[in-house]
């Protein structure tokens, strides 16, 4: 036996299970992607290349450590601006923010009140912290409140949610959520990496569509903003407090200028006419896709769209087949997800023609549902 042999037995059980991941790698076709988080369709936005092309590779350093670059301020103020908010941070990644700095905000002593769907970066922040956690069912003011009142003991209380729950494409009840915060002294903290550039006017988010007085915001720039990267927005004090305790941004190389200098060129697409004819475009391929995959949401519902396949490896046949048929779908699976599904989501470039092929594609396959 050698040391790394445990790992043959941990993927033969995960493949046992039907539960291995694995990367699709380039395919060698052209296919329609329906499943991505660009929902804009700025990744290949000539504006964004040419704003990249005029800045460097690398930061260099650390933002601590020399590389308090002009382009990262620039971006910082514009995305503050844009937020109505008093300050912001740039970190490298979402889950960069997350971590960081939900494990800065609390700790020993401190109570968490976490949505029960969070995204994995926000329950690792939870874990890091060292803070209790108190899991409420998912968007459960009711259940919220009750473990608001029996964590009444606490030095300090954050109720951390995603805005838009990226695998169901459900908002967090915002409004609600701050009203409990202000009633049983707690601090909010929204993760809006699905909302920005998607909800709320000008594309400002789900916190901004909802008037909801939220502590602490976390927005990526890797999704509608089609770049790479995040930042927290908030008060001044609130920014001035991570660059000393947040360790991720303290102790990592800053976001790259070219990917600083794009992200604020989308920014400037998104709170523009040109921001709004995308998200009108965004509206309609949402409704479209929802109308092929046969399910029903509210009103106003964003671009993602999840189809349950409740078992793991009908859902990994269905992604295939869609696959084969020229859609790509990438089946989402537990520990991911408590259901297995195929994870759709609307981009305001998709073509109604592939919309409705993929339709036919489902109805082959006898997939499409009739869900609430
Ligand atoms: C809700 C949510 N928060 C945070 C992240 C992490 O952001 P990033 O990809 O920038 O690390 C993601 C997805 O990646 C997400 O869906």
């Amino acid at each position: 036996m050698k040391p790394l042999d445990f790992i043959d037995d941990a993927l033969a059980d995960l493949e046992a299970r039907g539960l291995r991941r694995v990367l699709s790698g380039p395919l060698d076709k052209t296919v329609v992607n329906v499943c991505s988080n660009d929902y804009l369709g700025l990744t290949r936005h000539p504006a964004l290349a040419e704003a990249a092309a005029r800045h460097g590779a690398g930061a260099g350093a650390a933002r601590l450590i020399g590389a308090d670059l002009a382009v990262h301020r620039r971006l910082e103020s514009r995305l503050a601006t844009f937020k109505g908010t008093e300050a912001a941070l740039l970190f490298s990644t979402g889950y960069h923010a997350n971590v960081g700095t939900i494990a800065a905000l609390v700790g020993r002593g401190d109570v968490i009140l976490s949505d029960a769907l969070n995204h994995a970066s926000i329950i690792d922040g939870c874990r890091l912290s060292r803070a209790h956690v108190e899991v409420y069912a998912h968007c459960d003011v009711a259940d919220l409140e009750r473990k608001l009142v029996a964590s009444a003991g606490a030095r300090r209380r954050l109720i951390v949610t995603d805005s838009v729950f990226g695998m169901d494409g459900d908002c967090a009840p915002l409004r609600h959520i701050a009203a409990l915060a202000r009633r049983y002294d707690a601090l909010t903290f929204a993760d809006e990496a699905h909302a920005t550039g998607v909800f709320g006017e000008r594309g400002r988010g789900w916190v901004a569509e909802c008037g909801a007085a939220i502590d602490v915001q976390v927005s990526t720039l890797g999704k509608a903003l089609g770049c790479f990267g995040a930042a927290v927005l908030g008060e001044r004090r609130l920014v001035d407090y991570l660059v000393n305790r947040a360790r991720t941004f303290v102790f990592t190389t800053a976001l790259p200028p070219a990917i600083a200098a794009a992200a604020h060129a989308a920014v400037d697409i998104v709170d523009s006419d040109e921001g709004d004819r995308l998200r009108r475009e965004l509206a309609d391929r949402s409704r479209a896709l929802r109308a092929a995959l046969g399910v029903r949401a509210p009103a106003g519902t964003g671009p993602i769209a999840p189809l349950i396949v409740d078992d793991a490896e009908r859902a990994v046949d269905a992604s295939r087949a869609l696959l084969a048929r020229g859609f790509f779908v990438q089946a989402i699976r537990p520990p991911t997800v408590p259901t297995s599904r195929l994870r759709f989501a609307a981009s305001a470039t998709l073509e109604r023609a592939d919309i409705a092929r993929l339709g036919a594609a489902l109805a082959e396959l006898d997939l499409q549902k009739e869900a609430a």
